[in-house]
């Protein structure tokens, strides 16, 4: 467990999978992500799904994996909105980094919509490669593929 001012970024338990889906809008706005958020990926790949504890809740949340080649793949992160811009998605990439390092993996992966201006930035801030390839995520549908390698640097990309 890492602890932080006040922060607690460890393991996401069924219990934080249900709390963030049903607070679903102060992750995510008014885009609908519901569906992306399997219970699969807490159950079977725990030490890479975290989550940022505070008093006050769960102010943050990265899912992702390891895959066979050595990829850490972040397939969801997000802070609350009243988290945004200290510094919190950087912890979360950072720990997410090191568990996933620990099980082998030597560099990162993540996607996002074209049009998710502010997760493209967040992620070229730290240090990724931005690539936009046609059809990615099937017939017309365009998406932005990040990757970097390992290790991330918890305060500079
Ligand atoms: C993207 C998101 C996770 C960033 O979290 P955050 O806690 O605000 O990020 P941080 O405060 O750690 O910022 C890290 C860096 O990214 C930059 N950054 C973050 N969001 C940014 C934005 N919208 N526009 C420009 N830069 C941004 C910060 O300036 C910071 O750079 P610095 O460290 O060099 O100053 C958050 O905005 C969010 O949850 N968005 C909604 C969900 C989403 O779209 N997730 C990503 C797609 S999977």
């Amino acid at each position: 467990m890492i602890v932080v001012m006040g922060i607690h970024i460890a393991s996401a338990g069924v219990a934080d999978f249900h709390q963030v889906l049903a607070d679903h809008p102060r992750y995510w706005g008014e885009r609908d992500l519901r569906s992306l958020h399997l219970l699969a990926l807490v159950q079977e790949f725990g030490s890479t799904c975290l989550v940022a504890r505070a008093e006050d809740g769960i102010r943050g949340y990265v899912f992702g994996f390891v895959t066979p080649d050595g990829t850490g793949y972040v397939h969801l992160i997000a802070t609350r909105d009243d988290a945004r811009g200290t510094g919190l998605g950087r912890r979360l990439y950072a720990a997410f980094a090191e568990a996933a390092e620990r099980h082998g993996a030597r560099r990162l992966k993540a996607i996002t919509s074209i049009e998710n201006a502010g997760s493209i930035a967040f992620h070229r801030g730290l240090g990724f490669d931005a690539e936009i390839i046609d059809d990615y995520n099937g017939p017309g549908r365009t998406m932005a593929v990040f990757h970097r390698d390992l290790p991330l640097d918890v305060s500079r990309p």
